[in-house]
């Protein structure tokens, strides 16, 4: 298995290209499934997951087609993904595929829509929690859909096809959200989507949905109401900036001190974040090409964090946001109210040095001078980026094993970096 090695203390200098969002890219490629005309995707990121969706969208029946390379184009640029589902052949999405990548559950809402019936494996467990999929599925029995659970599978029918209706999440969900977005979009009727949650990757399925032909009110605040159609057509899209890629470097230019422009991004879709950021004594400015942060000097101020739904602070930075404050200048809490399990980063940091404490939702960071470069690992994509960050701050080397965790989540990650004065290496297996 691949390793990245990287010699800690440079300060990173330049510019990063910031790509189109994973989490955006995932539901708008799952969006595919609700036309039979061809969904044009722009600005895809370059990653593992988008691959193993694709791979799980060819079994429905999905042909796609990746435009080749234009002129200007890196492979640090997105690709254009073109992606037609004509004629659904198979409403069965498998365990084997599925269990590669939770968000493939997904697809149970568009394939209820175009076929009335889906029979999708359970996700099951996974690094961060337990996740399970009972708001997916309240979601769609509010449509009308019958659900039954055979054999870790859920099979779902929508026996005389989906009929709008009222869903109360009792609980923020994105996941929900989208597949309510997505199977509300084609039912008979108006739904009403109440403690919608309002993340950005949902505005833009939603505006997605809407170049398609869907009427949707509301997305990006916590109600949404969604007026069914009978169908939707093709259209072209461009998925939006990363807003977690951007708060990734932003905290590594802040751990390792220097100045970058991170470029193609919209400091918006992470106020929260860049807010907390500068209170650590990063300055941070919105530029007319995304947002450049600079800490030359000063040290890092301990800032308190609890994670929360959009538009509060992301459970996706809440690790990151930690490696910054292992070198902070006194203590710094973290509360992870998002998942129950997402402190698997935490071992590895006090590999390297961090005195870190646990207490349930809770994380007691005490700053220390410096850290110290060791072999570490992690379980899931952003713990591991985390330890890139520390890694780029930490004295000596750090070895960071498990790379495809950061191939799932991090386009160009080591060129990126690279470019900017990191001395960042991808070993080979
Ligand atoms: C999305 O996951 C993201 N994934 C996650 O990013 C992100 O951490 C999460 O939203 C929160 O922002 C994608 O967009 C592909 P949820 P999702 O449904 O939709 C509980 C990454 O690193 N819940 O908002 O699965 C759940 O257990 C990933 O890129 C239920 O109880 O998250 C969690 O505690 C990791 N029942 C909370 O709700 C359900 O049916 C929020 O989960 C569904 C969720």
């Amino acid at each position: 298995m691949d390793r990245i090695r990287i010699r800690g203390g440079t300060p990173l200098n330049g510019a990063i290209p910031i790509s189109g969002a994973k989490n955006a890219a995932l539901p708008l490629m799952i969006a595919s499934l609700l036309t039979e005309e061809t969904l044009e995707l722009v600005n895809v990121p370059r990653l593992a997951d988008i691959s193993s969706l694709l791979r799980i969208l060819e079994n429905h029946g999905v042909d796609h087609m990746i435009a080749g390379k234009r002129p200007g184009q890196t492979t640090e640029t997105g690709q254009t993904i073109r992606l037609s589902a004509r004629n659904i052949i198979d409403p069965c999405a498998p365990y084997e595929l599925v269990s590669t990548m939770r968000a493939s559950f997904w697809v149970l809402a568009p394939l209820l829509a175009r076929l009335g019936e889906a029979k999708v494996s359970m996700p099951g467990g996974c690094a961060i929690g337990t996740r399970p999929v009972d708001l997916l599925l309240l979601a769609m029995e509010r449509l009308g859909v019958t659900i039954d659970i055979e054999a870790g599978y859920v099979i779902a029918r929508a026996q005389n096809g989906l009929k709008g209706g009222e869903i109360a999440f009792p609980k923020v969900t994105v996941g929900g959200t989208h597949v309510a977005l997505m199977a509300a979009s084609l039912a008979d009727g108006v739904t009403v989507i109440d403690n919608a949650a309002r993340e950005p990757e949902i505005v833009d399925l939603a505006s997605c949905l809407t170049k398609m032909g869907a009427r949707i009110e509301g997305a990006g605040s916590s109600r949404i109401i969604v007026d069914g159609v009978t169908r939707l057509h093709g259209a072209t899209h461009e998925v939006l900036p990363d807003r977690i890629e951007t708060g990734t470097y932003a905290m590594a230019v802040a751990m390792a001190g220097g100045d970058v422009v991170l470029e193609n991004t919209r400091p918006e879709l992470l106020a929260s974040a860049l807010e907390i950021l500068s209170r650590t004594g990063a300055e941070v400015v919105s530029t007319n090409e995304g947002v450049r942060i600079r800490r030359n000097g000063g040290g890092v101020a301990a800032v308190d964090v609890t994670t929360d739904p959009f538009p509060g602070f992301p459970t996706d930075l809440q690790a990151q946001f930690m490696a910054l404050m292992t070198c902070a200048n006194g203590t710094s809490h973290i509360r992870e109210t998002i998942f129950e399990n997402r402190f698997m980063h935490v071992q590895e940091l006090v590999r390297l040095g961090a005195k870190i404490r646990l207490d349930g939702d809770l994380a007691i960071v005490e700053g220390v001078d410096r850290l110290t470069g060791a072999p570490v690992m992690a379980t899931d994509l952003r713990a591991s980026v985390s330890l890139v960050i520390a890694g780029l701050a930490a004295q000596g080397e750090t070895t960071i094993n498990r790379v495809y965790h950061l191939d799932r989540g991090f386009e160009a990650l080591e060129a990126k970096l690279g470019r900017c004065g990191a001395d960042i290496v991808r070993l080979r297996a």
